[in-house]
């Protein structure tokens, strides 16, 4: 098919004596190189859902409840982990897709077959790996209804809903999580806290000052180089956002953390005064709230003494743990973060709320405007002077309306009902802690400040070395049998397991499964055992 050029358009033309007095746009209908579209209209008109009946909504949305429901079937639970080997499940799908339409019902069946062996089940109540993405009924029926309503939040006009309710919901976490002020600050919804970390240091280069928005940065001599200071537990979406924006990584300075794992505030004044000294320009620090690592928490009010004095953003990643302040006892984790220039929490991790959905506020809702803000003539509404456009504070036209579910979790549970589990799961990591402690052959490897627990088999007289090794197999022979998922880290050069609580699904009999399961692949069975276990012949 031929291409379409400009210059086979021909300019509005004015009205003329020819035309009898109409203006003629001039535009040609059909480009002269395009095809002819045939016309070859469709047997049936389409029935009231499009192209596909009720009874296969139905069967679909039977079988999502079964996905969710298998998860609750202590009996029949399924493997956690994925248990497929790489190749597996393309090997199952056709090279191109069809050109003659497949029945929805044998695609649904394809789901169970081919795609569901091929996920690791994140809401699974033994999925004790990474942090949780965790989901929930409310959640789910959120995500449906968005689904439904297909509604995009770009601009107010485009679903006044999406966008109101989207600006409610941000303050009513904002509040819930023990935060004061929230009229004072602006709050979106993105997909990731990785994007809300680009868009608090996106906002941060913005207030800088050195219209880097139009001017770029290379080749400039008026711009010094501009550093970003974490600890060198932060995030890795923190190098990910300074590569996205040209920061470069390195200039992100990872400061040394204390024995808490978090970072030392003397070591951050230290490379702040280094690098004013050398010339370059301090423009943002990342403070932790629940490190991904250990779950570490950095001096938030003693880092925002800092900026303030030293005029530097501060972005506080609370991703993971943010949500905590929702119970009244755990305010005290986010000591400060009012401070803060922005702030990231992700309710698609630890709040119920299925992926994809990370909180972002910032104070600065005009500087974030600025960097971002940029309106092309057919996205001018009537309204904009009167009303939130979200596509101006981010990289995205296009935006989910993602409050929707999160209203619901917060509705269904309410923020009771939500500190409550976050109190169990607090408490159930406790528990296991506990455990690990008191058992001479492993030992804790960090503090447990919520629900993620660090440790290690280290039996004595096993070297460091052994130790990791030893590690390492643990978690692979762990993860293989499948009834259990947990991941590593390393702390101190040390090869560490992490056990993560989060899931809603998860109880006391699941995180003891966790236990028994590591003491049956940590200890091997004492030799005379062996030989008892043998069939008879
Ligand atoms: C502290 C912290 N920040 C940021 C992230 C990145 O989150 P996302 O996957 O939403 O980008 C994580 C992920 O685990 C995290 O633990």
């Amino acid at each position: 098919m031929g291409g379409v050029t400009p210059s086979k358009f021909v300019p509005a033309m004015a009205p003329s004596a020819e035309t009898g007095g109409r203006r003629e746009s001039g535009v040609r209908l059909h480009c002269p190189d395009m095809m002819p579209l045939s016309s070859d209209p469709l047997s049936a008109p389409p029935p009231p859902l499009g192209d596909f009946d009720h009874a296969v909504l139905e069967a679909g949305v039977d079988q999502i409840l079964g996905l969710f429901r298998r998860l609750h079937d202590e009996g029949a639970l399924p493997p956690v982990l994925s248990m497929v080997t790489p190749g597996t499940i393309a090997s199952q799908i056709a090279l191109q897709a069809p050109a003659a339409p497949e029945p929805l019902r044998t695609i649904l069946g394809d789901i169970e077959s081919i795609i569901v062996p091929g996920i690791t089940q994140w809401h699974h109540p033994n999925f004790f790996a990474y942090f949780a993405n965790s989901s929930s009924v409310p959640s789910l029926l959120g995500e449906f209804v968005t689904s439904g309503l297909n509604a995009n939040a770009m601009l107010w006009v485009t679903s006044p809903a999406a966008t109101e309710l989207e600006q409610r919901v941000m303050e009513w976490l904002w509040t819930a999580m023990g935060l004061p002020n929230a009229q004072d600050w602006f709050g979106i919804i993105t997909d990731t806290a990785s994007m809300s970390t680009l868009l608090g240091i996106a906002a941060a280069r913005e207030a800088a000052g050195y219209d880097i928005r139009r001017k770029g940065m290379a080749g400039r001599s008026d711009v010094p180089v501009l550093r970003v200071y974490c600890s060198e537990h932060t995030h890795s979406s923190i190098d990910k956002a300074c590569i996205t924006l040209g920061i470069g990584t390195d200039n992100v300075v990872k400061i040394p953390v204390d024995d808490a794992f978090a970072m030392r505030v003397d070591a951050l004044e230290a490379a702040m005064a280094a690098d004013r000294a050398a010339g370059m320009r301090p423009l943002a620090v990342v403070a932790t709230v629940g490190a991904t690592s250990t779950s570490s928490i950095d001096p938030v009010p003693a880092i925002a003494d800092l900026c303030a004095r030293d005029r530097v953003w501060l972005h506080v990643d609370a991703a993971y743990a943010g949500v905590m302040g929702i119970a009244p006892e755990f305010r005290w984790v986010l000591d400060g973060v009012d401070r803060a220039d922005s702030v990231v929490t992700n309710p698609h991790k630890w709040l119920f709320t299925t992926m994809d959905c990370s909180a972002f506020w910032t104070r600065h809702q005009d500087v974030l405007r600025r960097a971002f803000s940029l309106v092309a003539e057919y996205l001018v509404t009537a309204r904009d002077s009167q009303v939130v456009n979200y596509m101006d504070y981010g990289v995205q036209l296009g935006r989910r309306f993602r409050a929707l579910k999160l209203w619901m979790v917060m509705r269904a549970f309410g923020t009771d009902g939500l500190a409550a589990r976050l109190r169990e799961h607090c408490l159930l990591a406790r528990d296991f802690a506990a455990r690990v402690d008191v058992d001479p052959s492993w030992t804790l490897s960090a503090p447990v400040p919520f629900s993620l627990v660090c440790f290690r088999y280290a039996p004595a007289g096993m070297s460091d070395a052994e130790a990791d090794a030893r590690n390492a197999e643990i978690l692979t022979a762990l993860n293989a049998a499948g009834h259990v998922y947990l991941s590593h880290t390393r702390l101190h050069g040390r090869y560490v397991l992490r056990l993560a609580i989060g899931n809603i699904l998860t109880m006391r009999e699941h995180v003891d499964l966790a236990w028994s399961e590591l003491q049956r692949v940590a200890v091997p069975p004492a030799p005379d055992l062996l030989v008892a276990d043998q069939p008879a012949k």
